[in-house]
């Protein structure tokens, strides 16, 4: 089998930490993957270099997919790392779609005393290109008391339009079971088109079952009543918040990974666990690498290497299942590893 070139992204923080542990189990899986090292991070920020370079670009652009750790660093002002990085390159490959499964593991502690492998077990399918993250807007009168800040939602048909699809293609795959999640209480412009094209959706799949809920009840039925979930879709924002919830639901974000992809065209996806940076623990190897295992697992099956996707989510079963799914992260990682299936 030709091997396929990954480029890797290990960021700041524990994003190298947990990154090089995905890494580990991708090689022990004998995948024919390539890895291509980017180090695109807080660093270049501080010299004051450019934070992706053109030549860097051109080899993201022509890699097989992409494997990110995390960006964000407290001694950069907030959003510069988050927006010319991460969302820089979500945009630059038009990846319309962040998804996020969020699973509680075998031997991974919900803070839900009902919760199980049954009830949570579910696929959130964020729009990933628009909402308040179109970053369209302004600043005006700035330092006057008439000072005033205007951040748009962004919703264009056709990027709701493939966010949905999707979310139906998965659900009919799944239980057949869609809920979709706005406030269309509130922003009533975006709602109604949200709404109409959830409409036109369900028309092409009519065995699937809707649901609408309000964002805000969305948090009291993820903690309150998970199973009611099977796949949900949302927008960018939304998506954001309600799965940083669904890891704590999970018995921790470090459990969660994401897949960011193109439904619609070529380009290459970007895998990268839910979690961020997480400053308060970089550097002391506590860090949780199942997410970045998981979403290396992710990019293997997007690539083409199915068998090996899911020898990983295989061996992540059982190294839970025996116990081993806490602890250090090299403790993690060196778990997975020996329970693959060689
Ligand atoms: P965070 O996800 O980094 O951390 C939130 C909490 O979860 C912290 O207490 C942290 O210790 C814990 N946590 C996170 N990942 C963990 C793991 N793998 N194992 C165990 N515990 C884990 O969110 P934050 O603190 O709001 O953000 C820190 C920085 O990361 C910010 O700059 C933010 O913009 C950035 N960020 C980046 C990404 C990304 O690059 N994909 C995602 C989210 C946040
Ligand atoms: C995530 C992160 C990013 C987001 C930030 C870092 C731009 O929180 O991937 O969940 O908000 O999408
Ligand atoms: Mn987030």
């Amino acid at each position: 089998m030709t091997s396929k070139r990954v480029a890797v992204i290990p960021g700041d923080g524990i994003g190298p930490e947990v990154t090089s542990e995905a890494i580990a189990v991708v090689e022990a899986t004998g995948a024919p993957v390539e890895f291509e090292e980017f180090g695109i991070n807080s660093g270049r920020w501080h010299r004051g270099e450019d934070l992706i370079g053109e030549e860097e670009l051109e080899r993201l652009d022509t890699s097989a997919g992409i494997l990110l750790g995390a960006v964000g660093d407290p001694a950069v002002p907030s959003g510069v790392l988050e927006r010319d990085i991460l969302l820089r390159l979500r945009f630059r490959y038009d990846l319309g779609v962040n998804l996020r499964p969020v699973r509680l593991l075998p031997g991974a502690r919900s803070p839900l005393r009902a919760a199980n492998a049954e009830s949570v077990d579910m696929v959130f399918v964020r729009e990933n290109t628009e909402g308040p993250y179109a970053g369209t807007g302004g600043s005006f009168r700035v330092d006057t008391p008439d000072e005033l800040a205007l951040q748009d939602s962004v919703n264009t048909r056709r990027a709701v339009t493939r966010a949905v699809r999707y979310a139906f293609e998965l659900a009919a795959a799944r239980r057949g079971h869609l809920t979709w999640i706005h406030k269309t209480n509130v922003l009533t412009h975006a709602g109604r088109l949200w709404a109409k094209v959830v409409e036109e959706q369900h028309q092409r799949f009519p065995q699937v079952e809707v649901a609408y809920q309000h964002a805000d009840a969305t948090c009291i039925h993820l903690v309150q009543d998970p199973g009611r979930f099977d796949v949900a879709v949302t927008d960018n924002l939304f998506g954001d918040l309600v799965t940083d919830l669904g890891g704590a639901v999970a018995g921790g974000i470090g459990f969660l990974p994401s897949a960011n992809i193109a439904p619609d065209n070529q380009h290459p996806g970007l895998f990268e666990p839910v979690h961020g940076s997480a400053p308060d623990i970089a550097g002391l190897g506590v860090a949780n690498p199942t997410g970045s295992i998981l979403s290396a697992a992710l990019l293997l099956r997007e690539i083409g290497f199915e068998e090996q996707a899911t020898a990983i989510e295989k061996a992540v079963n059982a190294a839970g299942t025996a116990g081993r799914l806490s602890g250090k992260t090299r403790e993690i990682s060196s778990a997975v590893v020996e329970h693959l299936d060689r």
